[in-house]
């Protein structure tokens, strides 16, 4: 029996807060919605009192969408909390995220304050979000660098208060994959009562282990995960929502199941990349332009052959139409003579290592050959072709 994985995606809070990425209340809309088609669970909308421009965000995203649950993150603090179950009001299923800093650094430095003070800070913060709604998150701010004992007393504090979600977030980027999983582990042996909440992870990506952490995290038992469209987020980013989606859906041996529809991926990826103007990297796993594009010659011998020599994913499954065979200098001929196939040409052996060779003279002086380069060597062009 598989074990559902919930989805809480942050694209419109942790991911809108990157400096440049800031959207109006409509595009905000747009991405909800695109969401809600994606099949998330859970849409972090804003941060209601930061900004009268996010408190009519989560109102409008609430009236706009209706399956998955509408979340509003406050700090610990009545006035925060008030404010966001205010901008929750018409959603069909709310959820406030209240939370405080649990390491010495944020205890220290941030509140002057002292562990046990902190505790009663959440318990009360919990128990005053559940005078406004049912479902209530808790976020342990920094808990990738909170002593597990410390952090275990929070989780089970809040749980105790009316905690329905409790995140563990890897706020600074810092944990290594055994250890954030050996914390998940932790908590889920030495949390009295942690039956009656969900364990979630938010792990950031500083060090380019999110989304390693997180999978870690869900092995050793956290069943939501908080994830953005492309990875943005604060600095280097949180955890990418297509890696999990697509990584539990390779490896079904896991049996961890996700309600994401995968071949929506690519269309959302585009939206928020130009919506927020924040380009993806071309490398970038799942929905990068090169994530699928093969341009070695053996590796594109490999593909022409069997896909799966060299594709442990079908493009399709993340809504690409199609692998990319990318013709450079270092291509071979089974690569030329199939986009020439493609492109309906059918030359005979001789005239195709004539084409070869003028291809491999051109590849060297540019960069990228296209499909009218291809056909200008054979002296054709697009018109004489059926495409
Ligand atoms: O990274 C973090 O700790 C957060 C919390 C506010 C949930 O984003
Ligand atoms: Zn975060």
């Amino acid at each position: 029996m598989s074990d559902r994985l919930f989805i809480f995606d942050t694209t419109l809070r942790d991911g809108e807060q990157v400096p440049g990425c800031q959207l109006n209340t409509v595009e905000k809309i747009q991405v909800a919605k695109a969401l809600e088609m994606l099949g998330v669970d859970v849409i972090e909308a804003g941060f209601p009192v930061s900004s009268p421009g996010d408190f009519k965000s989560v109102v409008e995203i609430s009236k706009a969408v209706t399956w998955p649950t509408i979340c509003a993150l406050t700090r610990a603090v009545e006035k925060d909390i008030e404010v966001a179950a205010e901008a929750l009001k018409f959603a069909k299923r709310g959820r406030i995220h209240t939370g405080i800093g649990t390491s010495d650094y944020h205890i220290r430095y941030k509140f002057n304050s002292n562990q046990d003070e902190i505790l009663e800070r959440a318990i009360a913060a919990t128990k005053y979000a559940k005078k406004y709604a049912e479902d209530i998150e808790f976020y342990c701010e920094d808990a990738g660098r909170t002593s597990n004992e410390y952090l275990a007393r929070v989780v089970e504090a809040v749980i105790k208060a009316g905690a329905t979600v409790v995140n563990i977030p890897d706020t600074t980027g810092y944990c290594m994959p055994d250890e954030y999983g050996a914390k998940i582990k932790y908590l889920m042996e030495h949390v009295d009562g942690i039956q009656n909440a969900i364990i979630s992870t938010h792990c950031h990506n500083d060090l380019g282990m999110a989304t390693a952490n997180t999978v870690q995290g869900v092995l050793n038992g956290a069943r939501q995960v908080e994830v953005t469209i492309n990875g943005i987020g604060e600095r280097a980013g949180n955890t990418s929502l297509e890696e999990i989606a697509m990584i539990f859906k390779s490896h079904k041996e896991r049996e961890i199941v996700t309600n994401i529809n995968t071949s929506k991926i690519y269309g959302i990826s585009r939206m928020v990349s130009s919506l927020m103007n924040m380009p993806v990297q071309p490398n970038k796993a799942i929905v990068g332009r090169n994530a699928f594009a093969h341009s070695s010659g053996i590796h594109q011998d490999g593909v022409l052959k069997n896909v799966q020599t060299y594709e442990i994913i079908d493009p399709k499954d993340v809504g690409i139409d199609d692998n990319a065979i990318v013709l450079t200098a270092r291509s071979g001929r089974a690569a030329l003579k199939n986009r020439l196939h493609v492109l309906g040409v059918e030359l005979d052996q001789e005239k195709l290592d004539k084409a070869y060779e003028e291809f491999l003279k051109l590849a060297d002086r540019k960069k990228d050959i296209n499909d009218d380069d291809v056909l200008m060597l054979v002296g054709k062009d697009r018109t004489a072709t059926h495409r």
